[in-house]
């Protein structure tokens, strides 16, 4: 039987490609626009499957993929894909927020701990020998007693949860509806963002929620609260918190993701009340090769080839 075509749109651990070479007939998009177009033209109608990472997936792109059946990314995030268009389509969409969903989650409470406890500062303050002038290092807060919103409770959202529950912090969420789960619901974002603290943002990236946290948002969570983004840039309007933190109108955030990333403003690199990453939430080992093997491994259960291969390298 002739293996299914492949379109690879993923920059994949190499593990990954030899896998799926020895599954699909293996075609690789060309990254320049025209070089791309003449290739669609060629080889798009036979391409049956996705293997996607960062590649903007629109109409034009499906039009050229008409027996496309699936396609399957390397992310949780789904902000390159036109994700009506997919399901219009009856395309199957994969993505593996489920494999990185517990990593993603460490990753908020680290920043959410070192934002609240200043341990950027701290470690410096140590460092740079100032410990035996001063003595007494300023007071920090103290996430236990602190209520928590989380901006999108999805399975991210939700194992951050999980975890605040386990420090004592009180939890609310926001997000288009409730879920059947026994935390407090906020139809609208201010409104959480003036009961909280600690605004934590995990949703998706999407036009309802690009720039959801504005200046009306920030004004809301107020000079004491903090705020940590491990979702996607635009999610937050970066002038508009520059300019809160210029007037002293919120006390701090953690920023894994930016609007333009990976450039970042010299307001925001300036600035030590924020504890700054390179977007790295999911970056482990573990994560990485999960979402590796989920991408090999739902392109060969889709076209029914064999299971989950033998002999697979036991790193990211
Ligand atoms: C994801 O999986 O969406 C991560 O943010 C990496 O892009």
């Amino acid at each position: 039987m002739a293996k299914p075509t492949l379109l690879q749109a993923a920059d994949l651990p190499d593990w990954t490609n030899a896998e799926l070479r020895s599954l699909f007939t293996v075609l690789e998009l060309p990254s320049h626009a025209t070089d791309a177009a003449s290739f669609l033209a060629q080889h798009g109608p036979a391409i049956r499957g996705m293997a996607l990472r960062k590649t903007r997936v629109d109409a034009r792109l499906l039009d050229a993929l008409p027996a496309l059946e699936i396609i399957s990314s390397y992310s949780a995030g789904l902000d390159n894909v036109d994700v009506q268009a997919v399901k219009a389509r009856g395309i199957v969409l994969e993505n593996t927020s489920h494999v990185l969903a517990e990593d993603v989650a460490n990753t908020a409470l680290g920043l959410a701990l070192a934002l609240t406890r200043d341990i950027v500062n701290a470690d410096t303050f140590v460092r740079s020998g100032q410990w035996p002038q001063r003595k007494q290092y300023p007071l920090g807060r103290s996430i236990s007693r602190m209520r928590v919103g989380i901006v999108g409770l999805g399975t991210i959202g939700l194992a951050i949860a999980r975890r605040l529950a386990a420090f004592g912090s009180r939890v609310a969420y926001f997000g288009p509806t409730r879920k059947p789960v026994d935390l407090e619901y906020f139809g609208d974002v201010a409104a959480l963002a003036a009961d909280s603290d600690l605004l934590i943002l995990t949703c998706p990236l999407s036009s309802a929620t690009h720039h959801l946290v504005d200046a009306r948002v920030l004004d809301a969570l107020g000079p004491k609260g903090f705020l940590v983004n491990i979702s996607r840039g635009p999610v937050v309007d970066e002038q508009a918190l520059i300019a809160a933190l210029a007037a002293d109108r919120i006390a701090g955030a953690a920023l894994d993701v930016f609007e333009h990333e990976p450039e970042v403003p010299a307001a925001l690199l300036n600035d030590r009340r924020l504890v700054l990453t390179p977007h790295i939430g999911s970056a482990t080992e573990e994560a990485r090769r999960g979402m590796a093997e989920h991408v090999v491994d739902s392109l060969a259960r889709h076209f029914e080839l064999a299971g989950p291969r033998a002999g697979r390298p036991q790193t990211a």
